[in-house]
């Protein structure tokens, strides 16, 4: 089954309006060329509407670093769906392994934000990740079943259209650790055979499942290659305009 790759940079707290806006710029001209691959950012909700002005008309798409299932409301910092659309973006990431950590969110959560995102319309990044302690203890696939069974609750087979997983070890983020080819190939024929139970066999052969962990233009041609990988998610290496761009041009 093809499934078409997804390149995305997760920005993180990081950026200004200029860093932002120079950044960008220097991503759409150095993508300009790709028109077999969905290239997506996640900038800073704060440079959000500037940075849209820039990619507009360039395919390149906008994302929020994660979002609240209500549309408005008294919700102190918080971004609804509505807000992320109003300035420019048309996706959202979820459980985010620094949101569940940090901010202690929990699969609970993650699962409300995931069905606000999809009911408004936004293509959906839903993050999992196993701590190097749960992996070392044999609870991976643990761990993940219950991660994704948690935050598909209530996903209707429609929806899983708009979505994409991205599998994000724990220990390999940030860390300079990565997961090898092989390491990461047998997480994701796990996810994808858990998406299967959920629903059905169609729908797992059309899901794109990403690797994030410390992806680098150096290791992101092998982990390509692997058949159940269908892009990346980047944290560190897609702030370097000439990284991502090389990240994203990978050669699998
Ligand atoms: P990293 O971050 O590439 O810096 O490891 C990935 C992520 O957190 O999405």
């Amino acid at each position: 089954m093809s499934r078409r790759p997804l390149l995305v940079g997760n920005w993180k707290m990081h950026t200004t309006v200029v860093e932002a806006c120079q950044l960008a710029a220097a991503i759409r001209q150095g993508c300009s060329d790709l028109e077999d691959r969905d290239i997506m950012l996640a900038p800073p909700a704060t440079v959000l509407s500037e940075v849209s002005h820039i990619v507009h008309g360039s395919g390149i798409i906008l994302a929020g670093q994660n979002v609240c299932w209500a549309a408005e409301g008294a919700f102190t910092g918080e971004i609804s769906p509505v807000m992320i659309q109003g300035a420019g973006g048309h996706a959202a990431i979820v459980g985010h392994s620094e949101r569940r950590q940090i901010f202690h969110e929990d699969n609970a959560m993650v699962n409300r934000r995931l069905c606000g995102g999809l009911a408004q319309g936004l293509l959906m990044i839903l993050c999992v990740g196993e701590t190097q302690e749960e992996r070392e203890s044999g609870q991976t696939f643990a761990v993940l079943a219950e991660q994704l069974r948690g935050a598909l609750d209530g996903v209707t087979p429609t929806q899983c259209a708009r979505l994409a997983i991205a599998y994000e070890p724990v220990w390999a983020i940030g860390t300079g650790l990565t997961a090898s080819g092989g390491q990461a190939q047998e997480v994701h024929e796990f996810l994808r055979d858990q998406v299967a139970t959920l629903y059905e066999k169609n729908i797992a052969g059309h899901m794109r499942i990403l690797y994030g962990g410390s992806v680098k233009p150096d290791n992101v041609d092998q982990l390509l290659a692997q058949p159940d990988i269908d892009g990346a998610l980047v944290g560190g290496a897609a702030l370097d305009a000439a990284s991502f761009i090389r990240i994203v041009h990978y050669k699998a």
